[in-house]
């Protein structure tokens, strides 16, 4: 049995079998739509989400199989004092596969240690958010047509961003990309990473100016600013706004960069950059849904 608690647990072959499962799909759903019968997801949420849930419950439904779930811990006997372990066990009886997120940095590996179904991290804390990032890759390998072979601007919230930190432990297994992190200081991304690259030998840039380095990018991934993660008030104001991302700064752009953002959006991308060919942040929403879908059949060794 297997479990996805960092995007680092599959291989790049196992990564590459499961975007191209993701790719069929989108392309053949009908051949899916009932290979799930018979199967239930549980999504187990403690902490708020619409994309990251709905994705799973829209996924697991559009492979014929049902969900049951909780969307909030106040709703589940968390709010009695009941620990994540305990819980899964019960989940184990209920459902064949969970999706669970939660505050706490680790409580799905956790859960996983006790569970006798799949556990699928959907995000713990400021620390992974795996599906996020086989959402990224899938994104990025379907509309470049590689992974690989580019720069990358992660923009924002660097420190608390946990879809940040995920993609960039899995991007460094491909070749020769360069990253570039633009954040204000307060927000730069944690020294575990830039260590990591360091040893590794990965080349990355830390700037707090977007247009500087606009021109130089391929990519450039844009994040909202963590307020639930901030300790004040005030700090939060101060920075929220720090990034706007709007049609006159994409001018510096190349023709063929693409925007991407893991949403909920808050002000860091203005509407007016919704409808530039370049800004794919809704489209990778979709891809959201294949490769969760995708993910479900590996995991449940359903893929053939
Ligand atoms: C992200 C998250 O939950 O970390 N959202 C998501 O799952 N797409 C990003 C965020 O909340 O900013």
């Amino acid at each position: 049995m297997r479990h996805l608690m960092s995007p680092l647990d599959f291989t790049t072959e196992e990564l590459d079998s499961l975007f191209d499962l993701a790719n069929d799909i989108e392309r053949n759903p009908d051949k899916y739509a009932h290979a799930c019968e018979g199967k239930i997801l549980a999504t187990c949420f403690y902490e708020p989400s619409t994309r990251t849930r709905l994705s799973f419950e829209s996924a697991m439904t559009r492979l014929g199989g049902r969900v049951i779930g909780f969307a909030d811990a106040s709703s589940s006997s968390a709010s009695k004092g009941e620990s994540v372990s305990d819980t899964i066990r019960i989940i184990s009886c209920y459902a064949d596969i969970c999706a669970m997120r939660h505050p706490k940095e680790g409580a799905p590996m956790v859960a996983a240690e006790k569970s006798a179904i799949p556990v699928i991290n959907a995000g713990d804390g400021g620390h992974q958010h795996p599906t996020q990032t086989l959402t990224d890759l899938l994104t990025i390998r379907s509309l470049k047509g590689r992974l690989g072979n580019f720069t990358i601007g992660l923009c924002g919230d660097l420190k608390f961003g946990r879809t940040v930190h995920s993609l960039i432990n899995a991007l460094v297994r491909y070749d020769n990309i360069r990253f570039v992190f633009i954040s204000p200081e307060e927000l730069k991304v944690p020294d575990y990473i830039t260590d990591m690259l360091k040893d590794k030998g990965i080349p990355y840039q830390e700037v707090i100016r977007l247009e500087q380095i606009m021109p130089a990018l391929d990519l450039l991934y844009m994040t909202r600013v963590q307020k639930e993660r901030f300790f004040n008030e005030e700090d939060y104001v101060r920075l929220k706004d720090f990034y706007i991302l709007n049609a006159s700064k994409l001018t510096l752009a190349k023709k063929d960069m693409l925007v991407l953002h893991p949403l909920p959006r808050v002000n860091e991308i203005s509407v007016e950059v919704d409808d530039d060919p370049r800004a794919v942040y809704f489209k990778q929403a979709q891809f959201g849904v294949y490769v969760r879908m995708a993910l479900i059949l590996t995991l449940l060794g359903k893929e053939r």
